[in-house]
């Protein structure tokens, strides 16, 4: 009875994502006897409509077995204090004060070159700041640093973080060796979040960037789970294609509460080196409106410009070797922006996670 019980809970969705609850290890316990069902459910989230969703779900899910009684518990983290609009409430990095999450619907509209030119510009500000490859199936962040044959350095059985342009840097894409395929199941990636956040021996940041691979998946779980993320950046492109991708995103942020710095247009127009005119050639200020809806702010618009690729190819940042350049003064204000959002959600405790009660270490794993 159990299997079967356990079979029809397998088609009960996570609130908000596309897999179920019995793949992200939610259902925490399964007794039956003579007709009599306890279920001890557990999710991460403190949003009380995802635990009446779940409850009603479950409960239509189970309704034909026709059982005697049902006794349902859905355990989820306290709900926030007042204004506080927090994630799961446990840091396995305390020594860290703000994680930022850099992600996007899409691929290709550039969350890694935005993640390092952030990284650079906040470390001009005088920072300490770390960066964090998250994007497990396609790690970029060492070629663009020029760092793709760095060696890795232990200290003890801690890795060593990169030193590069200023900041910490950790990436797969130093930790495994390029010709090895990269076939990742969930559960893997999760824990793969899990240690490159506590097995790198991390300095006390002020800031640690996490570039994410593509959507809304396994990884940006995986990591709002385990930290407090402070603060999520959205990057599109103008094009209205990618503003409905750009949404999901956004409702990823707000599903898994994490504040929402703002939105970076990139690819926004391109900058013609000959005349130094801007051609909108996918339309321009898109996100703006997108912005408006999520009650956040466009944090920079950064055109096409041919230094900004090449100085991801040949691992020089735009940033860090040209930065009288259009785009690195725009990644420099953006860069501003986000640290004035971060000091707002550490003064306002939008980002206190004592208000919720530490998150089951079973994390879930999923992908959309
Ligand atoms: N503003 C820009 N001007 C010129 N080239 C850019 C710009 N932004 C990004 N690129 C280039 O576009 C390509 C994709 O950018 P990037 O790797 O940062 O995107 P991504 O979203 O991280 O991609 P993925 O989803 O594959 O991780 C890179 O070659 C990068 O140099
Ligand atoms: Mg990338």
């Amino acid at each position: 009875m159990v299997e079967k019980i356990k079979e029809k809970l397998k088609s009960v969705k996570y609130p908000g994502f596309s897999k179920d609850i019995i793949t992200f290890n939610c259902v925490k316990k399964i007794d039956y006897e003579d007709g009599i069902l306890s279920l001890v459910v557990e999710i991460f989230s403190a949003n009380e409509d995802f635990v009446k969703e779940l409850d009603t779900n479950i409960k239509a899910t189970l309704k034909d077995l026709n059982l005697k009684e049902l006794k349902l518990e859905i355990k989820h983290p306290a709900p926030p204090k007042e204004k506080s609009n927090t994630q799961s409430g446990k840091n396995i990095a305390p020594q860290i004060q703000n994680f930022v999450m850099i992600s996007s619907g899409k691929g290709g509209v550039g969350k890694s070159t935005t993640t390092l030119n952030l990284a650079i510009n906040l470390a001009k500000m005088g920072k300490k700041v770390g960066l964090l490859d998250l994007d497990i199936y396609g790690p970029n962040i060492p070629r663009m640093m020029g760092q793709d044959n760095a060696k890795v350095e232990l200290a003890g059985n801690k890795i060593k973080p990169i030193l590069s342009h200023g900041i910490e840097m950790m990436s797969m894409g130093v930790l495994v060796a390029k010709e090895q395929g990269l076939i990742w199941r969930g559960a893997m990636i999760m824990k793969a979040v899990e240690q490159l956040l506590t097995d790198v021996l991390w300095s006390e940041l002020d800031v640690l960037l996490f570039d994410m691979p593509p959507g809304t998946g396994d990884a940006q779980i995986s990591l709002a789970q385990n930290v407090p993320v402070s603060a999520g950046i959205c990057v599109s492109t103008p094009q209205l294609v990618s503003i409905d991708d750009s949404k999901r995103t956004l409702d990823m942020f707000e599903k898994l509460h994490i504040p929402i710095a703002g939105i970076i247009e990139n690819m926004s127009g391109f900058l013609c080196p000959d005349n130094g005119k801007i051609y909108e050639i996918f339309g321009k200020g898109g996100t703006q409106a997108l912005a408006k809806e999520y009650n956040c702010e466009v944090l920079a618009q950064i055109p096409l410009e041919i230094d900004v690729r090449e100085g991801g190819d040949s691992g020089k940042p735009i940033s860090f070797y040209q930065s009288e350049s259009l785009s690195a003064k725009r990644y420099d204000e953006a860069a501003h922006k986000l640290w004035d959002f971060l000091e707002k959600v550490q003064k306002e405790g939008l980002a206190d996670n004592a208000a919720v009660q530490p998150v089951p270490n079973a994390a879930p794993a999923c992908s959309q």
